[in-house]
């Protein structure tokens, strides 16, 4: 069934502290656990707890073995006391747990995933969030096999056990929802360092990854370091235990867990050096471990009342996250990055059947709202809060919230009430953010009249229905806008004007001169625009904008109008004037941003351009793209090769200039590419060999990927012959392959799955090749005769019994299938209808089949 919002009730018991000891075997894991049990409501006579896929050997109520009932949800003691100790023993099987769920192997450690219900995978319990309990966990092990045993908090004492055995006692000070367990046990190489809190205290850093990654550690360690001092000073927030762990594994369903006090990671968020990891890779793990970093005061010490509230800790945490980048780096290509993922991913679940509002109210399975909506929507909605506040009166809301709230479970409104209370500002109408999904549109309609020296702007919303509302209402909107002169000069005016109401006109007095407005500067809200400004209108805006984002956004929409006329006619096509003009520029001035520039050189992706549209014509609209793509190529064949040779750089570091370099290097290698030119096969050819790092190696890849170039093959092959055994390089080479636009896509998928290093169980290594092909190969996975279709589903069909949350999110570009052709729709429902025959199909993959169908 499915769990609404409207039916919390708090528990009618609590847990005050649990004992946990595990006898770790790898098929055979004895779990003890003692719970001090206190019941709230008197009326209440039996305790249901939740288990899952456990093997129940006793019960003990205040020392006496008692019978339970078993439950659809686990088990039920009946006529419990007042107040009274629980003692229950189970059984679990961690090495065939391929779900990652609870407690599983990943190669040859113990490790733990309980967010957000895999904790009854552990043991019976009140598997919900507002139930906080302080922690003592002892583990036992094998010593030679797990030198190392941790879990949360501090380690408090340790010894040996029989049978080459040993053990170690943890504690935890501070109460803790079961979702915040944690533990791990096995062999690893360990960096160590410490950081010193604002107030004294000294920190202890461990790094634990696999044996012989130790110089790969580093740079997470230093991202570690820089997050702890950056929450000190921008929030006030300082590390509240004395030791602070970090684990790398290779099998992981996510990014990475804040377990509290020790955080367990997918290696590929951890590990980094320059041969083997992208400038992209070491900004993904400077964010994720800042996030994961960020959670110990939102979403720790505070936490969610409820699996509704989730974007209570998620969205927060994104933004401090994004705060952070952006102080680390260019904040402008750090929000370019947001805005494009907002655009690509989110806008489409908002127009798709799993539409949610950053606070969902109904749920099937819960993991499937670990969304792009909860995460990056839910990040935008405190943006906005930011942004109506302003930077001083956000810090007032977040230390009302943290001293109001620590150490509490609580909702989306107590944060909202806090930054209202700490304001003395109407947040009423904004809630509805909360609540409502869909992306809203607001239409533009923006005129300066020369005889009044007025420009007068007129602001009109609208949220569409959407799969899970029909009616939507208007919402509090903060627009930022930018006023710009066509000539450039004199008034630039940049204001965020809130609008509440359906329909809005603002008057600009004073503006002598014929100027233009862009509108959502910043992306100041997740809203789509309708707003067709006029050739030299967005062209003005490009040229002077004093945002860097505005211009880049206005160079999109420029090149967007360009790629959407392309792709309505079929004659010959020739390179539009204005585009002309606009690289002419972009490449004069390429190197006083280089970052910014590569960006407003790139196309807009497909993804992009297809949320600009009701319906899209997929083919004409790929046709349309890479035809633009080449005749930019071609038009400007001299330029791109003369950037790219004046960009090589030195010898790899991950620092900001070397990073905007390599950036728009990719780009011109994406361009020279197109030429098919023995020049530029001999230009990638060397770029290839003289590379010292993986950015620039990759760069090459892409790029002869992306235009099918034969010596994609034989560089593939030198680069596999190199990487071969290692994981996370290898899950790029297998990604490559998997995204390659090529009439024989299909069978090239089946050979990379018989490939010696694939593994179904391996989730990284699903995600390369099924997710790219399922995501970005466009031409592939949209083939008319439906094929990519069947492949994904018969993949799933195979991937759901092994691990459900990972098909759950491979579905997500066949549910999306809205703004496709009928013929397409209808191939797609009859994979859809397969799913939903399925005998034994996954709750995960049912709640999302049943509302695609
Ligand atoms: N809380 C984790 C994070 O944001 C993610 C956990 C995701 N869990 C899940 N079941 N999908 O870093
Ligand atoms: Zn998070």
């Amino acid at each position: 069934g499915t769990m609404k919002l409207s039916d919390y009730t708090p528990s009618a018991f609590s847990i005050s502290d649990l004992y946990l000891e595990f006898d770790l075997q790898d098929k055979e894991t004895r779990v003890t656990a003692v719970s001090q049990i206190r019941k709230l409501d008197n009326s209440c006579t039996d305790l249901d707890l939740d288990g899952k896929q456990l093997t129940l050997k006793a019960v003990w109520v205040n020392g006496i073995e008692t019978t339970v009932t078993h439950t659809e949800q686990g088990i039920r003691l009946t006529d419990v006391p007042d107040q009274f100790e629980l003692k229950i023993e189970t059984l679990i099987d961690p090495v065939n747990n391929h779900a990652l769920e609870g407690l599983y192997k990943s190669g040859g450690a113990f490790c733990t995933q309980c967010e957000a219900q895999g904790f009854r995978r552990i043991t019976y319990f009140l598997d919900r969030p507002d139930v906080m309990a302080k922690y003592r966990v002892k583990l036992i092990a094998d010593k030679q096999a797990n030198p190392y045993l941790l879990a949360n908090g501090n380690l408090i004492d340790k010894g040996e056990a029989e049978q080459g055995r040993h053990w170690a006692l943890w504690e935890d000070p501070f109460p803790k929802p079961c979702y915040l367990f944690a533990l791990v046990a096995g062999d690893f190489d360990k960096l160590d360092d410490t950081f010193t809190t604002c107030s004294g205290k000294q920190v202890k850093l461990q790094l634990f990854v696999d044996k012989g990654n130790v110089s790969r550690g580093r740079h997470a360690l230093d991202s570690l370091k820089k997050a702890m001092a950056w929450d000190e000073q921008k929030y006030g927030l300082e590390y509240d235990l004395d030791i602070y762990m970090v684990v790398a594994v290779d099998f992981f369903n996510m990014g990475a867990m804040e377990n509290k006090g020790l955080n367990i990671f997918n290696s590929k968020y951890v590990l980094a050096d320059a041969a083997s990891a992208t400038d992209q890779d070491y900004f993904n793990i400077e964010s994720v471990i800042a996030h994961e970093y960020f959670h110990n005061w939102t979403g720790n010490r505070i936490t969610c009342r409820d699996w509704f509230q989730l974007s209570l800790k998620e969205g927060l945490t994104v933004f401090r996250d994004q705060q952070f980048s952006a102080d680390m780096a260019s904040a402008a290509i750090v929000r370019i990055n947001q805005v494009k993922i907002m655009r690509e991913h989110q806008f489409a679940e908002d127009s798709g059947p799993m539409a949610h509002p950053i606070r969902p109210s109904e749920v099937m399975e819960m993991n499937n709202f670990y969304s792009v909506t909860v995460y990056d929507k839910g990040a935008e909605v405190i943006r906005m809060l930011h942004t109506l506040l302003g930077e001083s009166g956000f810090r007032r809301g977040m230390d009302c919230y943290i001293e109001r709230h620590d150490g509490q479970a609580v909702t989306c409104d107590d944060f909202v009430q806090a930054m209202e209370d700490a304001n003395q500002k109407d947040l009423s109408l904004f809630r509805r953010w909360y609540s409502q999904s869909g992306t809203p549109v607001i239409s533009v309609n923006c005129q300066w009249h020369q005889s009044q020296q007025q420009l007068r702007l007129e602001l009109t919303q609208n949220t569409a229905p959407t799969a899970d509302q029909s009616i939507k209402q208007p919402l509090h909107i903060p627009v930022g806008i930018e006023i710009v002169t066509l000539s450039g000069g004199e008034p630039k005016i940049s204001e965020v004007l809130s609008l509440t109401e359906q329909k809005q006109t603002y008057v600009f007095e004073n503006i002598p001169s014929p100027s233009t407005v862009a509108v959502l500067t910043g992306f100041s809200a997740p809203a789509k625009l309708n707003y067709q400004p006029a050739e030299a209108e967005l062209m003005a805006v490009i040229l002077h904008a004093s945002d860097a984002v505005t211009r880049w956004d206005a160079s999109q929409q420029l090149i967007s109008e360009a790629i959407f006329k392309f792709s309505q006619r079929d004659n010959e096509k020739e390179l539009p004037e204005s585009l002309k003009r606009l690289f002419q520029g972009l490449l004069g001035q390429a190197h006083t941003e280089p970052a910014l520039i590569a960006e407003m050189l790139e196309l807009p992706s497909f993804e992009t351009l297809s949320q600009q549209q009701e319906k899209i014509d997929l083919d004409a609209l790929l046709k349309a793209r890479k035809q633009l793509k080449a005749l930019l190529a071609v038009n400007f064949a001299e330029h791109w090769r003369a950037l790219f040779e004046k960009l090589s750089n030195s010898a790899y570091s991950y620092e900001q200039t070397q990073v905007e370099r390599r950036r728009l290097s990719g780009v011109c290698l994406s361009y020279l590419a197109c030429l098919d030119s023995d020049e530029s096969l001999e230009l990638l050819q060397q770029a290839y060999e003289k590379s010292d790092n993986m950015t620039d190696t990759l760069a090459v890849l892409k790029a002869c990927q992306a235009e099918n170039l034969p010596l994609f093959d034989s560089l593939m092959q030198d680069f596999e012959q190199k990487w071969h055994d290692d994981s996370l390089v290898m899950d790029k080479w297998f990604a490559l392959h998997a995204g390659r636009q090529h009439p024989q896509s299909l069978s090239n998928l089946q050979l990379l799955m018989a490939h010696s290093r694939y593994s179904i169980n391996n989730p990284n290594r699903v995600r390369s090749v099924m997710g790219t092909f399922a995501f970005y190969n466009t031409e592939g996975f949209h083939r008319r005769d439906g094929s990519g279709y069947k492949f994904l589903t018969d993949y799933l069909l195979e991937l759901d019994s092994v691990n459900p949350q990972v098909a759950a999110r491979l579905i997500t570009p066949m549910i999306q299938y809205a703004k496709l052709d009928e013929h397409r729709q209808h191939q797609i429902r009859l994979q859809l209808l397969r799913l939903f025959e399925h005998k034994t199909l996954s709750r995960d993959l049912y709640e999302k089949v049943q509302k695609a169908l």
